[in-house]
């Protein structure tokens, strides 16, 4: 395996078959945008090397966390095919396909994989959380699953005049920021996550849940599941924090007051520190892909008019701690490059 370096991250750390389309990153530690409407999606996905680029591309995710697109012509139908092939590129198991949220009626005629975000729908409302802290809205998509998301793809085709930005923070710098002795202390630990509110949100409205989620481990009415609070990203190799505010409701080994107490400061280890996070403001057809096991991500509900997208998202691995991974830093030397053919032998795959 090659760890050469093609360029810092200054204009950007781009490297191999997508050095070619302009780009620059958003902020030194998380975040890259393709700065020309020129570069459409809709044509990596139909290029004669469409495999080559679409892997670059999600090694680019892996690596710098969330990457933007501007105003883009993908279909839904597209949207999904990419959703499937960046995480089958960079060795994904087999039997992971796309997520099927617990709750996805809003738009059948597009099928299950994809949830429409609208305002004029549930907790999207304007309004709905005037009163409750922004902050509390910070997560990571389908942690509560025992197969959790790789890649998310976000295309949002109506917005508000002003408003509605996104936010996303990356668990690589969360990490990095921990002292050893925190690190450590983390590292043996589990979290359980719960989003059994879907399900009772649902039977309030006399619906059932999907028992039937994208993955033969995600099935059934239990929307709970057990990670490690550190895991190791195949894709890159490097350790990331993977608790939220949203699913992560206890770390195991601890006391309960021990537990409240931890996953209070790694909230507010990832909400304080601006300096490990990116916030896009939209513009029509602007499309997000982030890594969901190394980023977290909060809407902005601070506007009153239309605001409305498509999400796919697709299902990678069982997230896992290897104990011989490295951080972010360890392995770049603080720099932030992107290792050019940085995937790993996937572990899933290659473990017994
Ligand atoms: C989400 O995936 O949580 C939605 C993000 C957004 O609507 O900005």
């Amino acid at each position: 395996m090659s760890t050469t370096i093609t360029s810092s991250a200054t204009p950007s750390s781009l490297f191999g078959s997508l050095s070619q389309y302009e780009n620059y990153d958003a902020t030194p530690v998380i975040g890259t945008v393709f700065s020309n409407k020129s570069t459409q999606l809709s044509q990596l996905l139909e290029a004669p090397n469409a495999d080559e680029l679409l892997h670059d591309l999600a090694v680019l995710v892996s690596h710098r966390g969330v990457v933007f697109f501007k105003d883009q012509d993908i279909t839904v139908e597209q949207q999904k095919r990419l959703g499937q092939k960046l995480g089958e590129l960079t060795g994904k198991p087999e039997t992971s396909k796309l997520y099927k949220h617990p709750v996805s009626e809003d738009a059948p005629e597009l099928g299950l994989e994809i949830s429409v975000l609208s305002s004029k729908s549930g907790n999207q409302r304007p309004g709905y959380r005037t009163k409750v802290r922004a902050s509390r809205g910070w997560h990571s998509d389908t942690t509560f699953e025992p197969v959790t998301s790789d890649y998310a793809i976000l295309k949002l085709h109506t917005l508000p005049p002003v408003g509605g930005d996104t936010l996303w923070a990356s668990g690589y710098e969360a990490y990095d920021r921990l002292s050893p002795a925190y690190q450590k202390f983390l590292e043996g630990l589990t979290a359980t996550h719960d989003g059994n509110f879907f399900r009772e949100l649902a039977e309030k409205d006399g619906k059932k849940i999907n028992l039937e989620r994208g993955a033969p481990e995600n099935v059934g009415s239990d929307l709970t599941a057990v990670h490690p609070v550190i895991r190791t990203n195949p894709v890159t190799g490097f350790k990331t924090l993977f608790v939220n505010k949203v699913f992560t409701k206890k770390i195991n080994e601890l006391t309960p007051d021990e537990s409240d107490d931890v996953l209070e400061y790694l909230t507010r280890h990832i909400a304080d520190n601006h300096d490990l996070q990116v916030r896009h403001r939209w513009e029509t057809n602007d499309v997000a892909i982030w890594d969901n096991r190394v980023t977290l991500h909060t809407a902005t509900y601070d506007y009153a008019e239309h605001r409305e997208g498509n999400r796919v998202a697709s299902l990678g691995e069982k997230p896992y701690f290897d104990p011989n991974s490295k951080s972010r830093r360890e392995a770049t030397g603080g720099s932030q490059k992107v290792l050019e053919a940085a995937t790993l032998p996937h572990p899933v795959l290659t473990k017994a």
